[in-house]
């Protein structure tokens, strides 16, 4: 392919990168992963991860992608023959992420709207549970979809469709243009909003008070590497596919590291305005911050419901934002992880990335649909539990392993990103990545098979 496809600028493609790494991970999984990993202490084997991990394995996809200029299967393909697999596995991991988190989604289109009026009343958790369908199956009623559910599902999978039939430039590049810098008002808003609460204090207290005792748990450093990868879209094959319509002027090193901070300080932010939400909460209700915590799907539908119906006025706008930020911040993400196999396709079977976009996001949308039955909620759980226990840690070793290891190729790697970048590499890459990378991660797999296991 000469005619690859590119980024009209290096703006569009750092907004890209950004809108695929920001997403429900910095929303609604940080903020109580840092609580339980050790609060302010958590910090630094996070700040340690993102320095040794994130930063440099994104510098490792950008240049895989900058210089093969492939979907993450060609890329491999091109790098050694016999690595194209690993590239159809992270592919695969990505394919099934995007059919439950395209539903994740469709729930917060939903939820945008119950803010006006707070129509899921006072018993957040069974309403919930009504929504989804879950407590007819309960009841050993049948019938298959829920409407309520099946409907915005629907929506977000034209959307995303649309969006990359349109294609990189007028498709992924213009949306994250629009979705992007909305997303960062309408959060500001809220943080903002958010601190001045009445018990913001103490929630901010339980987030940022350290306990340093906590640092020497190897799960700590399990939660804080794992975090990293999943939050900057590491080993899904998202960041080699964007790379690959990179310019070949591009400072790969500098977006990374943009990439990197930016995301990192959106979910510091998130951090302090969902724990200052929480301190709000655990005040009104006369409990202690500690009764309120919650992460992924019970802290944006069963908690947040609850802090939006003691808020002190308006409501139903303070509701919506919060929903429609989860909506923006979700989709840019969805977005980016479908463009894998539409790419992946589109090449592998030499047919037009409209054809790709029908056949694969197709065919992923038909799988989505399982989300929109009475029993979506538990297929739910265990794809999201398969997907992050042996999906990315492993694909993530893998990738550094062989590179690294194997294919011996760091050397090339980095005389490339160095050939175009700003900030020069030095020691400090290879070592993360030849080193301490594959242990962290290697520790990762081994702990995760004890749990599993024994
Ligand atoms: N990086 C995203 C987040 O933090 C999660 C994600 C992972 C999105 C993989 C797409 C693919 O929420
Ligand atoms: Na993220």
């Amino acid at each position: 392919m000469n005619n690859r496809a590119q980024w009209g600028t290096r703006l569009g493609f750092i907004l890209a990168a950004c809108g695929s790494a920001i997403g429900l991970g910095n929303i609604w999984r940080f903020p109580a992963t840092a609580y339980e990993s050790g609060g302010g202490a958590f910090f630094i084997p996070y700040l340690i991860a993102l320095l040794t991990a994130g930063i440099p394995l994104l510098i490792m996809e950008f240049s895989l992608g900058h210089k093969f200029r492939g979907s993450a299967p060609l890329t491999f393909s091109r790098m050694n023959k016999k690595a194209e697999w690993l590239g159809w596995w992270a592919v695969f991991v990505s394919f099934v992420i995007s059919t439950y988190y395209g539903a994740i989604i469709a729930w917060a289109i939903m939820y945008a709207y119950f803010s006006f009026g707070q129509k899921w009343g006072t018993d957040t958790e069974t309403f919930l549970y009504d929504f989804l369908g879950v407590s007819q199956v309960e009841a050993g009623q049948t019938g298959v979809f829920v409407p309520e559910v099946l409907i915005p599902i629907l929506i977000v999978w034209a959307v995303v469709l649309f969006v990359l039939y349109k294609g990189v430039r007028k498709g992924i590049e213009l949306a994250n243009r629009i979705f992007i810098p909305t997303l960062a008002v309408i959060f500001l808003i809220i943080v903002i909003r958010a601190v001045t609460l009445d018990g913001a204090g103490a929630g901010l207290d339980a987030f940022f008070s350290p306990d340093f005792s906590r640092i020497w748990e190897g799960e700590v450093w399990v939660a804080a590497y794992g975090q990293i990868f999943f939050s900057l879209s590491i080993a899904f094959a998202i960041m080699i596919t964007y790379s690959s319509y990179l310019d070949k002027k591009s400072d790969i090193t500098g977006n990374a590291f943009i990439v990197g901070f930016g995301n990192s300080s959106f979910e510091l932010l998130a951090g302090i305005g969902v724990f200052s939400a929480l301190g709000y909460l655990a005040t009104q209700m006369g409990e202690p911050v500690s009764e309120v915590v919650a992460g992924g799907v019970g802290l944006a539908f069963v908690i947040f419901p609850l802090i939006i119906n003691e808020f002190p006025g308006m409501n139903g706008l303070f509701g919506f934002l919060f929903f429609a930020s989860l909506v923006l911040a979700g989709m840019s993400s969805l977005i980016s992880i479908v463009e894998t196999y539409v790419a992946g396709f589109s090449e592998k079977f030499n047919i037009s990335r409209s054809k790709a976009v029908i056949f694969g996001g197709g065919l992923a949308m038909l799988v989505s649909l399982i989300f929109a039955t009475q029993g979506g909620l538990n297929f739910l759980d265990t794809a999201d539990y398969f997907i992050n226990q042996f999906g990315v840690a492993f694909i993530g070793l893998v990738e550094v392993i062989m590179i690294a290891w194997f294919l011996r190729k760091l050397g090339n790697i980095q005389e490339h990103a160095n050939s175009v970048s700003s900030i020069k590499l030095g020691g400090w890459w290879k070592v993360s990545l030849g080193i301490i990378t594959p242990l962290i991660l290697g520790y990762m797999m081994f702990d995760l098979f004890k749990v599993n296991l024994l």
